[in-house]
């Protein structure tokens, strides 16, 4: 594992939008497994930035993002096909038709997993994945237990979860989905490089638990540390529960 501890949750979205931009740079056609939440939104600002400024070019990029409620349509503004065109597709030159993400509102949702899944291969698979952590411990919405070798399918939320994401749906948690779609564990997985981001103090206890803890489907963001090429990128309060000996393996920028 390589640990970045940046000083705030700004420097750590800096730190990731730079190893994006390089893993980009890095490659002629390059795959990047996208995330949502509040945690990316400063990782795609500056991104969006750079491409303003000329220093960053999205022309080959394809993305997969990792989920999406089901029921909702691209077009619904709480959906995360929208969450993705307002915070970073509208930004810069990336061709819409290499964007992907799971479809909530088709009709036939195993057959919507499967194609996902097949279109991933086509791809050639992710170059990059990145990463967020919920209050459950999820990565995408793989709630616990989510074993490690699943797929992208359907899952049920958690009451915890829906919580967590209940602002987007007027703070109502009874308005979120019951359901998602999502990439399983097993998909992230097979991604070549994950990059896990985590900021503020709410992500302290559930952090702690992913690296430090056991490697278990009760925490499945516990699952990236059988991954032989991942990244994590902490801002000093979501890393105040790590043990010293974590901390001192630890690169600072403070
Ligand atoms: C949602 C997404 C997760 C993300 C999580 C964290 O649940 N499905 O992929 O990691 O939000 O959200 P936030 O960054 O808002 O804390």
């Amino acid at each position: 594992m390589k640990l970045i501890i940046e000083n705030d949750a700004g420097t750590a979205a800096t730190a990731a939008a730079q190893l994006i931009a390089e893993e980009i740079g890095a490659h002629d056609t390059p795959v990047l497994g996208l995330a949502t939440g509040r945690t990316m939104e400063g990782i795609y600002a500056r991104l969006a930035q750079a491409h303003e400024q000329g220093t960053l070019d999205f022309s080959c990029v394809t993305s997969f993002n990792l989920d999406e409620y089901v029921g909702l349509s691209a077009e619904d503004p709480r959906s995360y096909h929208y969450y993705m065109q307002d915070h970073l597709f509208r930004f810069v030159n990336i061709d819409l038709h290499r964007t992907h993400l799971p479809d909530g509102a088709a009709t036939d949702l195993d057959a919507e997993c499967a194609a996902y899944e097949a279109q991933i291969a086509r791809s050639g698979g992710i170059d990059l994945q990145l990463l967020g952590i919920g209050d459950t411990g999820h990565i995408g919405f793989n709630e616990p237990p989510s074993s490690f070798d699943t797929r992208t399918r359907c899952v049920e939320l958690d009451e915890a979860t829906r919580e967590q994401n209940a602002a987007m749906f007027g703070g109502d948690p009874n308005a979120v989905p019951h359901e998602a779609l999502t990439m399983g564990v097993g998909t992230i997985l097979d991604a070549r490089r994950l990059l896990l981001v985590a900021t503020g103090p709410a992500k302290a206890g559930i952090v702690a638990k992913a690296l430090e803890g056991p490697i278990t489907p009760e925490v499945s963001a516990s699952a990236i540390r059988l991954h032989k090429n991942y990244v994590v990128i902490l801002d000093e309060a979501s890393a105040a529960e790590l043990s010293p000996a974590t901390l001192a393996r630890a690169q600072r920028n403070a």
